[in-house]
């Protein structure tokens, strides 16, 4: 079993789109073992993208992720990390697959309704930014 970081992200929260994206997560057979709705602030923003940091979009990205509530979630499957990226497909809507999550909901390459973590580095220090050990017993 592995365990993957996601968020439903602010601009998919505002449009009602949470539900449908759970429904399709639990349709995909993860494991739901953590779930918060949250609302960054523009540091808590930056500290959980810090990677990006130097990136043309940083700030955009950062103020984004800070203008609503976002609902965070801890996926568990096997190979969870990949199975979660394949289901989201691509960064860019317009490169993503059919059926995928951005196609459907996304609305732009930074508006794009919902993230992933991208290795299982990745993973613990995104699940460790939202969740305490204890909340994932
Ligand atoms: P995410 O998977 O959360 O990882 C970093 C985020 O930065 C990404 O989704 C997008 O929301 C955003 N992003 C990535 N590339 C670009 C880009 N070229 N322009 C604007 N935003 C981007």
């Amino acid at each position: 079993m592995e365990r993957t970081l996601a968020i439903i992200k602010p601009d998919a929260v505002e449009r009602r789109l949470a539900g449908p994206i759970i429904q399709r997560i639990e349709d995909a057979g993860f494991g739901i073992r953590a779930m918060r709705r949250v609302h960054l602030s523009k540091k808590d923003a930056e500290g959980f993208y810090a990677v990006h940091r130097a990136r043309p979009f940083f700030a955009s990205l950062t103020r984004f992720m800070s203008s609503g509530p976002a609902v965070v979630l801890v996926l568990e499957a096997p190979d969870a990390i990949k199975k979660w990226r394949t289901l989201m497909g691509a960064t860019d809507p317009a490169k993503a697959d059919a059926g995928t999550l951005r196609k459907e909901f996304a609305q732009s390459i930074e508006r794009n309704a919902t993230h992933g973590s991208d290795a299982p580095e990745t993973a613990a220090y995104e699940i460790g930014y939202f969740f305490s050990g204890l909340e994932l017993i």
